[in-house]
């Protein structure tokens, strides 16, 4: 039985079924899945604690729902398309008998090498299959993965190894990205050093650099596979057992760990994957996110390999050897959806439309958006461009905690309106509330996003401290979920994702905490303070901006700057460099201490003429020599 929405009318006749018998409904889609014992209840839940489970008391396998459950229908069918970095390297297909048999042999082997259910191991890989069938082989032998972007540092790496206190890394000599042989290796030994529970490491070996191997600790991947059988009993979990804990950042402190939970995470992950973008059984489909990140882990391996689909995985950059490349691979496979974030868009767009006009791009039945909010020029010139007009395009809402999509257009079914997410999801009831709590209904309202009811592949906890998920996402707003994200419902109805409403800034789609990026600054010695805000970047949606209190003497100031972005860069990773950087002579605050980022962010806009009454700073003097200095930055 499929439950694939298949007109607009049926869309509102099955959302209608969500709200009114939620638990027939998930409990109808999960029967189709392969269970090694029924659940005794569909749901249990209380926002308040939070205390989130479904399928309570089921056992399963969710590698067993991706190869047991349909290797006789797909066996021959290719799993993976790989696409390498250098259009000239071999590309691979492989099919998923062969991803079965990979699959078993790695969890052989890390049963082997002493993973045993509920381990935490750490992937830092690139965009190789290797990377997918360690995941695979984690979840098939009950070990709970935690890949992170292989583009942080190694003190980042290490702090995530620290915080689940991780047995084991799984990694890779390098990583080809566009020109750049970067080492990985390398980075990993080095966040090891400031660990105390790695046991063993696995290297797979990708661009032969040279590596050290620690006798004892480390293995190749190819020699502690070699005599490994393909024959592998899958461990039987409970539907509420880790499937993974993915970092991701806050307003507050470092990274925290969502942990995301076996059984609702499988059924949802299949469910909005089939529905949004409508797959069909001979399509290609390429998401071209990075298995770092939520999108690689729902939308790259669970959500197409769980359906059965083909699953292009990208090695490379969109701008790699030309920035055709992605029209290049499209065409090439004849990929009929394609998946991916504005920040991507705008860049192609940015070197010109003599990249795209080579290419036909006539396989594509659908276009997807994510990440962060896609402006309208962007979505017009995507929508043309690569959709050719014709294309229906997924803007598609949702974050590291909510396990998969919860706001977008099903594909040609609900109609497009530029830059709206549009309507929930089957199961998602959002609700819009104002700053005092208070529900705002009908339409044209403004105001923060909630979810007021259970989805499945919802945030169970942060990993090892659940009083911290029950603060960031349950106590803004008594019994809700708390997104984060300010919200418009326009006059048809329709959603629109504003944005984010606390400090975390989004760039190129990435999640970066203001205080993380803070703190990274404070390390340089010379810095006494600093306050980092988001500020609009044509390319990557928000760019960082950092004002910077520093003991200067007769120091460089130029220096101090490439310094103060290179100390950023070592503790977290190139992503979260800053921008731009400003040295000031002190920060705006509040009588009671409090740094006013308002005024900050609006400097950092260039948005000056109207900033508010700051008669009530500390210091409103600051204000007009931080205007002053701004302007030469
Ligand atoms: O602000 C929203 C933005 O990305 C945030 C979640 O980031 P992350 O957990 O890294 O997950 C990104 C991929 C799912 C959200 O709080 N965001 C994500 N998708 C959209 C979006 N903002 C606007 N429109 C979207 N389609």
């Amino acid at each position: 039985m499929s439950f694939k929405i298949s007109s607009l009318s049926e869309y509102f006749v099955e959302y209608q079924k969500s709200i009114d018998q939620p638990e027939k409904f998930w409990s109808d889609i999960a029967e189709t899945f392969k269970w090694k014992k029924p659940w005794d209840k569909v749901l249990s839940w209380n926002f308040n604690d939070p205390d989130l489970k479904w399928f309570l008391n089921a056992k399963l396998n969710i590698t067993e729902n991706i190869f047991e459950r349909n290797i006789e229908k797909f066996g021959s069918k290719t799993a993976i398309i790989w696409e390498p970095n250098d259009p000239n390297e071999k590309p691979l297909q492989i099919t998923y008998n062969e991803l079965f048999q990979k699959t078993c042999q790695f969890s052989n082997v890390l049963q082997d090498q002493g993973i045993s259910k509920g381990d935490r191991v750490i992937i830092y890989m690139p965009m190789i299959p290797e990377a997918a069938i360690a995941m695979l082989a984690c979840a098939r032998v009950g070990a709970v993965h935690s890949v992170v972007f292989a583009g942080f540092s190694s003190s980042a790496l290490a702090d995530r190894i620290n915080d689940c206190q991780a047995k084991m890394v799984i990694t890779s000599d390098g990583n080809f990205r566009g020109k750049k042989n970067i080492e990985v290796k390398a980075v990993v030994d080095r966040a090891i050093e400031k660990t105390k529970t790695i046991e063993k490491v696995i290297v797979c070996k990708r661009t032969k650099a040279k590596v050290n191997m620690k006798s004892g600790r480390d293995f190749w991947w190819h020699e502690v596979v070699k005599n490994q059988t393909s024959d592998h009993k899958a461990t039987i979990l409970d539907s509420e057992d880790l499937l993974f804990i993915l970092y991701t950042s806050g307003s507050t402190g470092k990274p925290k760990g969502v942990v995301h939970t076996i059984g609702g995470y499988m059924i949802y992950s299949q469910y909005s994957f089939q529905n949004v973008f409508q797959y069909e059984n001979d399509d290609i489909y390429w998401c071209t996110a990075d298995i770092g990140w939520i999108t690689g882990h729902s939308y790259i391996i669970y959500g197409p390999l769980l359906s059965g689909a083909t699953t292009l995985m990208f090695e490379g950059v969109p701008t790699y050897p030309n920035p055709g490349r992605f029209w290049d691979i499209i065409d090439k496979y004849k990929v009929n959806q394609f998946y991916t974030a504005p920040t991507a868009i705008r860049a192609l767009q940015a070197h010109g439309i003599e990249h795209i006009q080579p290419y036909k791009l006539d396989s594509l039945k659908v276009i997807g958006s994510v990440g962060e909010p896609i402006n309208e020029e962007a979505w017009h010139w995507y929508h043309d461009n690569v959709g050719k007009g014709k294309c229906p395009l997924v803007d598609t809402w949702w974050q590291t905690e909510t396990g998969g999509i919860m706001i977008s257009p099903l594909a040609g079914i609900t109609p497009n309106k530029p830059a709206h997410a549009s309507l929930p999801l089957p199961g998602i009831q959002p609700i819009i509330l104002d700053t005092n709590g208070n529900e705002l209904i009908g339409n044209n309202v403004e105001g923060n996003l909630c979810i007021k009811f259970p989805w499945p592949s919802m945030i169970r906890t942060t990993y090892g401290d659940h009083k911290r998920c029950k603060e960031t996402y349950f106590s803004t707003y008594q019994g809700m979920y708390f997104t984060g994200d300010g919200v418009k419902r326009d006059h048809d109805g329709y959603l629109r994702i504003l944005g984010r409403v606390d400090d975390v800034m989004n760039v190129s789609g990435h999640r970066m905490g203001t205080a993380e990026v803070e703190n990274a600054i404070n390390e340089h010695p010379k810095v006494i303070e600093s306050a980092v805000v988001g500020y609009p970047h044509e390319i990557k949606g928000q760019g960082i901006y950092a004002y910077v209190i520093c003991d200067i003497d007769n120091y460089s100031e130029a220096n101090l700057i490439d310094e103060i972005k290179e100390t950023v860069r070592n503790i977290i990773g190139p992503i979260a460099k800053p921008d731009k950087v400003q040295i000031v002579p002190g920060l705006p605050k509040t009588r009671s201490g409090k740094i006013m980022r308002r005024i900050l962010r609006k400097i950092a806009s260039k948005d000056i003429s109207n900033l508010g009454d700051i008669s009530t700073l500390l210091n409103p003097d600051i204000v007009e020599k931080i205007i002053i200095g701004s302007s030469k930055i």
